[in-house]
Formats: structure tokens, C-alpha cells, sequence
């Protein structure tokens, strides 16, 4: 295994897009920023500089940071953000792990412009578990506002109301063709006849799930999260926020033009974000007025289009890559997830929505909690995260009015090496609404879902303790649940919350404390000596 060495410099960058121009943060200049590629096992090295005013913090969502909880990224949680004109080397190794993945700031709102891709390659010798592709693309899929982002987000919680909902879409930085607006760059797939392409998907918007298609050709699901799927043939692929999926697509078209449609899923009561965002895949030699074969974008609510999707995904479990699920589970936890209302004197309408799990809405400490954690200090979090809802209700039909979220740094204190299966039902607290939902520090498996309220009884007869698919974002549908687990083998604090930015800035939120281990390898690392402090 290599050591893979990236420079990457926090800039602002005036940037110009559908006929308006801001100040953005970029790393290098560039929005999406540089690709990360390494291969299984090897040693990343990512120095990071802040240049900018705004405090920042990296996250490589998906890499697992076995025995480098410091290196995991998300402000106050693992770290303390980089100030203005500070550096810090981020220091992970990639092990067991090869697909692709996702790296973007985790502070604020930044990941709007602040994120990449993170491909990595199978061993030297080691090869794919389908058939080679001729090809490799990477298509990163992101959200556009006109409006900085900070004072989007900043304005919307000082009322206590939704933000804005984004401008464009985009694919790969294009926004694609804009009404009202001199053309911008449109995302062309070039593809030659016959040849076979591996697309690496990623979904880098802060809270659009997205339909993704491609006119007249089916695309074949082969890894979601950097774990290997039974392959999937299908027209549409759904992806939440965090995600990532690898697709065959087999060029075997006539030539014509065929539309690449980027659709948002969306069934929530507020800030509808309906825009639809276009590519086009090409055969050469088509004449630029040939006419354009067009796809058909599943409904902005097609809730049914989504769980199936979701609920067709199988790990492979191969002799090579088997399925690691833990068969019998230490830890049984059920959170509800969602986003209700609550009083606010200095709100402009008197009260503001919150997010919460299991009635906590959680709150920034101002010292990181892996450090509070690792030093002792008292004070800055407490460990006791109900393992279940205080108030047991129907979460699918209306809800109580003794519902109100309480505020709290509550983290949930594993033991090491424990098995824990986590029913995440939504709470629907408003409004049935879907939640992808992100583990940091370890991948799981999705043993279970439904509509409706789970049944503690019934429901767990028919969990797949088989193949259920391993990922590290997933989602709970709309009015339903789903059922995760994993072995809690990482010391350090691991961070869960909705991938969904709009609701983790509600407080959508929680962190699990995982103890050290007896073993060598078992404990927590001391921090890196430039890690910075609050
Ligand atoms: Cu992709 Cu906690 O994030």
C-alpha cells in the first residue's frame, strides 16, 4: 500500500453561475473540488490550509477512521474547526474499504460548495466483482444558490423558518440549460458504442434526495457506499444526500442525443425544492440537431418508486466479500426522527421548527466533544441519549401535543466491540417526510424496512440476516422506519444524524460515545499535535 499525499487550500473564489456571481469557498479554487483517489488500504494524507474568514472543518464521509477518530471531520464533534489561517494534516487509511465516497466541509453550510469525490481503487492485483468497465466517471450531483449560503442559513433560523430553497441543481459544477439566462454548461456524457461505463454517483446537496436517469438506457447498481450490491438493473436510481452509487451503463444505443435527468424526490410539506436539472449522453458522430430521446423523471412524491428502489439494494455476500451482520445484537435502540415545532420568543413568528431524535433536538458544544471526551472536561455533554422515545405514540398518524423536543448534548455511551441494531422510525412530528440518515465511523446494514409504525412483534421475523445491503447513509422512509445494525468496533465519538442539512441544522442529531477496548488496537489514539482548539 502507497502513502497518497493532497494539498488542499481553503480559497474564496468568485464564481459565476445562472446569470449571478458570488464569493464561494472552494478548496483549490475549484467547485466540486479535487477528486481524492487512492487505492484499498492506503495512507491519505490531506494537508488542509484555512484562507478563508469562515472556521472550517473536512469530513471523508464513509471512510470508516478505524483507530483515527480525529481525522473524521465534523465540527465540534471530532474537532474543533480550523480558523482562519490555520493548517491541519488529516490521516486516514482507506482499509478494507474500495468504492466510491464523498469528502466535504462539515461546519455550517459550506458543504454547499465545499465537496469532491473520494474514489477508491480495488488492491493492486485485486479486481472488480463484475465485468471490467471500459470506462470511469465520476458525476457529482449539487445544489446551487444564489445567495451565500451562510446568510441563507443564518436568516432562516433566526425566524425559525425554512430557508430557501436552492436555484439550480447541478451536475459536476454545470447548472445546465437556465431559463431567462445566456446558456451555462450543460453535463455531457460522451460515450462510445459498445463500450461499458462505471458511473460513480454521488449526491453532494444539502437536501435534495434525487431521481437520477438516462433516456433509453438501463443503469446496473453494482456498489452503494463503498460496499458491493448484487447487481441491480434498473431505469431510475434514487440518491439521498451522502450517498454514493456505482452503475453500469452498456452503451449499446443507436446514435442519437439521450436527456440525463437529475429530478428531486421530495414528499415534505415546506420548501419544495422541484427543480430539475439536465445532461445529455452523446454517441459521436450524432448531428448536433438530431432530435433528443427523453426520459420520464418519476413524480416529485414518488414515495413508492423510492423505498422500493432503496428496498430492492443486496450486499453481495461472495465468498470474497462476505456479509459481516451481526446475528445477535447487545444494543437495542429505537429513535424517532423528524422535525416539529417549537416556542421561540425571538422568532419572527413566535416559534421555530426543531429536530430531534427521540425528543432531543441536539446542541453544538463549543469544545469538540472527541476532545472533551479523550481530556476529561467535564460538562460540555452528558451520556444519557434515551434509548427509546419518552413519549410512546402512533408516529404515523397524529401526533400528541406533549410532543415539544427538549435541548440537550446528550451522546449515547457503546461499549467497545458491541452489537446494536437501531430502529429509526419517522416521527412525523409535522408531517411524514424522509430522513437519510448518516452514521460516522462505522458502515451497517440495513436489515429491515416499512411504511407505517414498526412492530416490535411482527417486523423483526422478516429482517434479512442474509444479504441486507451495508451502507453508511440510508434512508427512513416517509412514514415508515428502518432497521440498522452494527458492531460498534471504533473507539471515539461517531456523529448520526439526517444528511439532510436543513434538518441537522435543526438539531436533527445525535453522537454515539464508543468506549476503548481492551485490546492493542482497541483504544483511542492521543490527538494529533496540531489538531486544532476551540
Ligand atoms: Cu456527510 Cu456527518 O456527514
Amino acid at each position: 500500500s502507497l502513502v497518497r499525499h493532497y494539498k488542499f487550500n481553503l480559497v474564496l473564489k468568485n464564481t459565476t453561475k445562472i446569470c449571478s456571481s458570488k464569493a464561494i469557498v472552494t478548496v483549490n479554487g475549484r467547485c466540486p473540488g479535487p477528486a481524492l483517489y487512492a487505492r484499498e488500504d492506503d495512507n491519505v494524507l490531506v494537508r488542509v490550509v484555512n484562507h478563508v474568514s469562515y472556521n472550517v472543518t473536512l469530513h471523508w464521509h464513509g471512510v470508516r477512521q478505524r483507530q483515527t477518530a480525529w481525522a473524521d471531520g465534523p465540527g465540534y464533534i471530532t474537532q474543533c474547526p480550523l480558523q482562519p489561517g490555520q493548517g491541519y494534516l488529516y490521516n486516514f487509511t482507506v482499509t478494507g474499504q474500495r468504492g466510491t465516497l464523498l469528502w466535504h466541509a462539515h461546519i455550517s453550510w459550506l458543504r454547499a460548495t465545499v465537496y469532491g469525490a473520494i474514489v477508491i481503487l480495488p488492491k493492486k492485483n485485486a479486481s472488480y466483482p463484475f465485468p471490467k468497465p471500459d470506462k470511469e466517471e465520476i458525476i457529482i450531483l449539487g445544489e446551487w444558490w444564489k445567495a451565500d449560503t451562510e446568510a441563507v442559513i443564518n436568516q432562516a433560523m433566526q425566524a425559525g423558518i425554512p430557508p430557501n430553497v436552492s436555484d439550480a441543481h447541478t451536475i459536476n459544477g454545470l447548472t445546465g440549460p437556465v431559463p431567462n439566462c445566456s446558456p451555462q454548461g450543460t453535463y455531457t456524457l460522451h460515450v462510445e458504442p459498445g463500450k461499458t461505463y462505471l458511473l460513480r454517483i454521488i449526491n453532494a446537496a444539502l437536501n435534495d434526495e434525487l431521481f437520477f436517469q438516462i433516456a433509453g438506457h438501463h443503469l446496473t447498481v453494482v456498489e452503494v457506499d463503498a460496499t458491493y450490491t448484487k447487481p441491480l438493473t434498473t431505469p431510475t436510481i434514487y440518491i439521498a444526500p451522502g450517498q454514493t452509487t456505482n452503475a453500469l451503463l452498456k452503451a449499446d444505443q443507436p446514435p442519437a442525443k439521450y436527456l440525463i435527468t437529475v429530478s428531486s424526490f421530495m414528499d415534505a410539506p415546506v420548501g419544495v425544492d422541484n427543480l430539475t436539472n439536465y445532461g445529455i449522453l452523446r454517441y459521436p458522430g450524432t448531428p448536433t440537431a438530431a432530435t433528443m430521446v427523453l426520459t420520464s423523471p418519476p413524480p416529485l412524491n414518488a414515495t413508492a418508486m423510492q423505498s422500493n428502489f432503496t428496498a430492492s439494494l443486496r450486499s453481495l455476500n461472495s465468498k470474497q466479500y462476505p456479509t459481516a451482520v451481526p446475528l445477535t445484537i447487545d444494543r437495542s435502540l429505537f429513535f424517532t426522527v423528524g422535525v416539529g415545532v417549537n416556542p421561540c420568543a425571538t422568532c419572527v413568528n413566535g416559534s421555530m421548527l426543531v429536530g430531534d431524535i427521540n425528543n432531543v433536538s441536539f446542541v453544538m458544544p463549543t469544545i469538540a466533544l472527541l476532545q472533551a471526551h479523550y481530556y476529561n472536561i467535564s460538562g460540555v455533554f452528558t451520556d444519557d441519549f434515551p434509548a427509546a422515545p419518552p413519549v410512546i405514540y402512533n408516529y404515523t398518524g397524529n401526533p400528541p401535543s406533549n410532543l415539544r423536543t427538549m435541548n440537550g448534548t446528550k451522546v449515547y455511551r457503546l461499549p467497545f466491540n458491541s452489537t446494536v441494531q437501531i430502529v429509526l422510525q419517522d416521527s412525523a412530528a409535522i408531517a411524514p417526510e424522509s430522513h437519510p440518515t448518516h452514521l460516522h465511523g462505522s458502515n451497517f446494514f440495513v436489515v429491515g424496512k416499512g411504511l407505517g409504525n414498526f412492530d416490535p412483534n411482527e417486523d423483526p421475523k422478516s429482517f434479512n440476516l442474509v444479504d441486507p445491503v451495508e451502507r453508511n447513509t440510508v434512508d427512513v422512509p416517509t412514514g415508515g422506519w428502518t432497521a440498522i445494525r452494527f458492531r460498534a468496533d471504533n473507539p471515539g465519538v461517531w456523529f448520526l444524524h439526517c444528511h439532510l442539512e436543513v434538518h441537522t441544522t435543526w438539531g436533527l442529531k445525535m453522537a454515539f460515545l464508543v468506549d476503548n477496548g481492551n485490546g492493542p488496537n482497541e483504544s483511542l489514539p492521543p490527538p494529533p499535535s496540531d489538531l486544532p482548539k476551540c
